[in-house]
């Protein structure tokens, strides 16, 4: 006979064994472990979707200050010449050298941002297309050096947020508000999984939209959850049939509080979702006054709710710049609430020598680098793990992967720390 003691201990091991099952009892098998590995990775930005803040010398060549999106840089100059800087743009600004890089530096993730204009163009809408067969490479490079790929549909039509990064700078989103719009976003997530139904063994996650802005209000939330349970159906049930996918749906937060999301989506309902979060801290002029060790701390005091909460959760978008002084980060022809020059802002400091060319970055400055991409890893690994935005930029070594490899701020291997207590 087992003690009543017994029994109860044996329980407890029991419910310790299987205590992963509660985020996942009936798990579908992505090609990567997500939970038990952590993501590290780089986005591929201002690539398959322009921004001019990534890629200053494509707007400026247009000799238009009207060009801001890739709305306009289409619409606002000659078809051919938009058409051949584009082609010209996709095929070098990242090549298989990228992917090898990538793979060298022990990353084990790229995030590739696209428009839904490589898919559908609308009547009256000015975009060129031509960019999925350059996805549809990177899929292959990233195979062929180990790599994993999140397809993240970055703009939707109407505009999911009105940045210029979604395609189209408006002042109030479109996409949420009306149905056509919506309908047509769900076409091209099933075109999006379709595409990729045999690559899952490299596309182990699609993100149905980036950044929807949850911050307009109620309006724009009810419509991103019901796209949310749409894009399950879409990217878990592609072929038809009861078959599952292996793909990972990774959804993004509407710049919600996680908390707003508890419970959303979670197993044994659902399988194989994941959030994204984005944490950036110089979009207010509170977040761009912090001093260097406030900005530490405040990456730091993120571990708490990113380890706690009730789906892997993955910091898909951040950076070690902290200020807004990139040229035309806050859109071209807005300045920088950084050095003032941004409308209503109250001047911090100059930006000379904390963005451009690290040639002009003291050693001080790349310190600090150093000690808030450790803070930011370290905490963010106390989730299920991080994208670093952006792989690399033409004027704004700040915020490239690349250059902090170059300069020495970012490790060669990103497992290895200088301040491996920084956030204790
Ligand atoms: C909704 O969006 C479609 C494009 O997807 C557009 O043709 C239509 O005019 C829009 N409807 C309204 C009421 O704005």
């Amino acid at each position: 006979m087992v003690s009543l003691k017994a029994a109860l201990s044996s329980a407890s091991v029991l419910v310790a064994l299987f205590a992963p099952a509660a985020l996942a009892d009936n798990p579908i098998n992505p090609s990567f472990p997500y939970g038990s590995t952590k993501v590290r990775g780089v986005n591929l930005g201002g690539w398959l979707v322009l921004e001019p803040w990534i890629t200053p010398s494509l707007f400026e060549n247009t000799g238009n200050t009207a060009i801001v999106d890739e709305w306009t840089f289409d619409q606002d100059q000659n078809r051919q010449t938009a058409l051949s800087a584009l082609q010209n743009h996709w095929n070098t600004w990242v090549t298989e050298q990228d992917f090898i890089d990538i793979a060298a530096a022990g990353l084990n993730h790229v995030r590739i941002p696209i428009g839904y204009w490589a898919f559908d163009v609308g009547p009256g809408e000015p975009y060129i297309s031509g960019q999925l067969p350059y996805l549809q490479k990177a899929v292959g490079w990233a195979r062929n050096h180990g790599l994993k790929v999140i397809v993240d549909l970055h703009g939707a039509p109407g505009s999911q947020n009105g940045f210029d990064n979604s395609g189209h700078r408006i002042s109030f989103p479109q996409w949420h508000s009306n149905s056509t719009n919506i309908a047509r976003t769900n076409a091209v997530l099933k075109t999006i999984t379709s595409l990729f139904i045999n690559d899952q063994d490299v596309v182990s996650v699609i993100a149905p939209l980036n950044e929807p802005a949850g911050f307009d209000g109620s309006d724009v939330l009810s419509a991103v959850r019901q796209y949310w349970y749409d894009s399950y159906g879409n990217i878990r049930f592609p072929y038809g049939t009861s078959q599952q996918s292996n793909t990972v749906v990774l959804l993004h937060d509407a710049f919600q509080p996680l908390s707003y999301w508890s419970g959303f989506q979670t197993a044994p309902n659902w399988q194989g979702v994941a959030m994204d979060t984005h944490i950036y801290q110089m979009f207010s002029q509170d977040e761009v006054s912090r001093s260097n060790q406030q900005h530490i701390d405040a990456a730091c005091a993120y571990g708490s709710s990113l380890s706690s909460f009730d789906l892997w959760t993955i910091v898909g978008e951040w950076t070690p710049a902290a200020t807004d002084c990139a040229t035309y980060l806050n859109g071209r022809g807005v300045g920088a609430r950084y050095d003032g020059s941004y409308a209503g802002s109250s001047r911090v400091g100059s930006c000379t020598g904390l963005t451009g060319s690290r040639s002009s970055f003291s050693s001080s400055y790349k310190t600090f680098l150093r000690q808030y991409w450790e803070a930011q890893t370290i905490t963010y690994e106390k989730g299920a793990g991080w994208i670093q935005w952006t792989w690399k930029a033409e004027r704004a070594d700040d915020w490239s992967y690349q250059a902090g490899l170059a300069g020495g701020w970012i490790p060669q291997n990103p497992t290895q720390r200088q301040y491996p207590n920084i956030c204790n």
